[in-house]
């Protein structure tokens, strides 16, 4: 099939290059020429496991071209996917200036009946909004007769693992238009997804408001549970339970399930601070208030703090003269990106505080230093303490401590004489629980852990 992407951002461009790998001919519109260029020339602006290498593949083979060209792209599609993004507004609802520009893009160079795919996380309601913006554009070319039908298909890939979750989904969900504009568009998404669809019927079917709070409910049902595995972990430190075994124990439960059921430092990333924020904004926009996801918001800001909690308790508000290294930067492992990511709370905080921090992160550092720059641009000279490590040793040297914030596979089984030799003590914070106390209090280690009584080294 045609296809046209719009948008190369993180799903538009895993999209555009599984799309390409299934055999479509894809084209990717950007209005970001830097960085159609970057792509043009071989490059990927962000870090995904297996993307590159797709890429590669399939722009050699002439079914994935990027362009800026919005004429020419929109001409090609069949099926023209919209994949920009939908940034939190001032109030928290979703800005759908992209989307809605997007969407007249289509109807002012469209030349004949297409699909528009709203793969962007938006607003229930928001397909209506694009199918009349591009009707706008048809009527005002005098094309009238031009039609777009609408098809709502939320993308539910996770960053790090985005390619794998494209071409292996647990489900594809299509919302469509009723009617027979409806049934053809349906036809058109089962054959284009067909080769995702073998063995057991994963995709499902629905009207294109359920399809867009589906996306919604997901995120925010996801969310929710890591709060509130977070604020039973908290509890756990103040009656010395141990919630490794707690998460054991409810995970076994079949209706509760072992995924997402680890306490840690906080949520980050684009996703669940957006969409919790705008699910919230959509209620209390009808009405109503979605009480428990005010909260699942309050105590993930909080939880991004309890490491530091954690610190100061040990060694005191004032931590001037100390020096922290701090492993993990990125929001979560194999990616590079520092949105919302818990570290740079933490990093503020430990600054501010007067220490020093030297920081490590297996793909993010680059990233890291565009977030810090811009965190710390209120606290002149801070950013001198802040030394970004070249590697996870040699950000403990002479540190007082080390703070695990991302639980990269490198820094699950480190050399702890290593660690010990390097840090001034063995002193250790975990954000991410990813070793067992008792093991760290035999090696000889001061262990701060997650909703784990720590040990005290024999
Ligand atoms: C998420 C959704 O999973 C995905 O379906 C949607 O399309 C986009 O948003 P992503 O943001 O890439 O994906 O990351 P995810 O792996 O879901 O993790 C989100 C955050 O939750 C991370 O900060 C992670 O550290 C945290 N998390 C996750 C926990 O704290 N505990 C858990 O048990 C799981």
């Amino acid at each position: 099939m045609n296809i046209t992407v719009i948008g190369t951002g993180y799903v538009g461009l895993v999209t555009g290059a599984c799309l390409a790998e299934l055999g479509n001919k894809v084209f990717c519109l950007d209005v970001d020429r830097n960085k159609i260029e970057i792509l043009n020339s071989g490059g990927v602006p962000i870090y995904e496991p297996g993307l590159k290498e797709i890429i590669a593949r399939n722009r050699a083979s002439g079914r994935l071209i990027f362009s800026t060209d919005v004429a020419a792209s929109v001409a090609h599609g069949e099926v023209q996917f919209i994949a920009v993004g939908t940034p939190p507004d001032e109030d928290g609802s979703a800005d759908l200036q992209y989307v809605v520009a997007a969407a007249r893009n289509i109807g002012r160079h469209m030349e004949r009946n297409c699909i528009v795919v709203d793969k962007s996380t938006v607003p229930v309601g928001t397909g209506e909004k694009v199918k009349a913006a591009i009707r706008a554009e048809l009527e005002a070319r005098g094309r009238g007769e031009l039609d777009a039908m609408i098809v709502s298909n939320p993308e539910f890939l996770k960053e790090g693992a985005a390619v794998e979750d494209f071409m292996r989904p647990d489900r594809i969900v299509i919302g469509v238009e009723e009617g027979a504009a409806g049934a053809e568009a349906r036809e058109v998404m089962r054959e284009l997804y067909a080769p995702l669809n073998r063995n057991h019927e994963r995709i499902l079917y629905m009207d294109v408001k359920s399809a867009e709070f589906t996306k919604y409910a997901a995120n925010a049902m996801l969310a929710t549970r890591i709060s509130f595995m977070n604020e039973l972990a908290n509890l756990a430190d103040r009656l010395g339970v141990d919630i490794e075994h707690v998460r054991k124990g409810i995970g076994s439960d079949p209706r509760i399930g072992f995924s997402f059921l680890y306490a840690g430092t906080g949520y980050g990333g684009s996703c669940f601070p957006k969409d919790v924020q705008a699910l919230a904004r959509t209620a209390s926009e009808h009405g109503q208030e979605l009480e428990i996801l005010g909260s699942v918001e309050s105590v993930n800001d909080k939880q991004k703090q309890v490491l530091l909690k954690k610190i100061v308790a040990r060694l005191g508000e004032d931590l001037s003269g100390k020096t922290f290294a701090v492993w993990g930067l990125a929001f979560k492992p194999n990616t590079d990106d520092m949105r919302a990511a818990p570290s740079r709370v933490i990093v503020r905080e430990l600054l501010q505080r007067g220490a020093k921090v030297q920081v490590y992160d297996p793909v993010a550092m680059e990233e890291a230093r565009h977030a810090f720059a811009l965190d710390l641009a209120d606290l002149p000279g801070k950013e001198a303490d802040l030394h970004y490590a070249g590697g996870a040793m040699e950000a403990l040297e002479g540190a007082d401590a080390v703070v695990i914030v991302t639980e990269w596979k490198s820094f699950k089984s480190p050399d702890f004489a290593a660690v010990k030799a390097a840090l001034k003590e063995p002193l250790v914070f975990d954000g991410r629980n990813l070793f067992e106390p008792v093991t760290m209090a035999r090696l000889g280690v001061e262990y701060h852990a997650i909703g784990r009584p720590s040990k005290r080294p024999k």
